[in-house]
């Protein structure tokens, strides 16, 4: 399994976000880390509700400025946080349920959305928020 690691070019040049998107990569070392160990189970757990936490959070964060710059995408890029969040409900729900082999396929789908979704989705908005100030 790769694993990525945060450089300068996921940077969309706005420190708060940057912030949580660097964190969102620190989870999923976390991750890394939970599935490697000896207490796969319990480690896991902890990470994924810390994920889940982070993302709304994140997401939260972005889509209030969004709003309150009237941002033009907002609607498609609200959706695509909406899908992220059930698909990762998905998984947690398959960890309650025993199931501790969706970690590695959640880790290796996560790396895949974030760097896609910041690269693809997250860096249209750049424009918007340096217009309004934000840096
Ligand atoms: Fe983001
Ligand atoms: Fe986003």
């Amino acid at each position: 399994m790769a694993h990525i690691k945060w450089t300068d070019e996921y940077s969309v040049g706005v420190e708060l976000i940057d912030e949580q998107h660097k964190h969102f990569f620190g989870l999923l070392d976390e991750m890394f880390e939970a599935i490697s160990s000896l207490d796969t189970g319990h480690k896991i757990g902890g990470v994924i509700a810390k994920l889940v936490a982070h993302t709304a959070n994140h997401f939260a964060t972005e889509e209030k400025y969004f709003e309150e710059f009237n941002y033009e995408y907002t609607e498609d890029h609200k959706e695509r946080h909406r899908d992220l969040a059930a698909t990762v409900a998905d998984f947690e729900s398959r960890y309650h349920e025993g199931d501790v082999e969706m970690a590695s396929e959640m880790v290796e789908f996560l790396e895949g959305w974030i760097i896609g979704h910041i690269m693809e989705t997250d860096k249209k908005y750049v424009d918007c928020f340096h217009e309004h100030g934000l840096c």
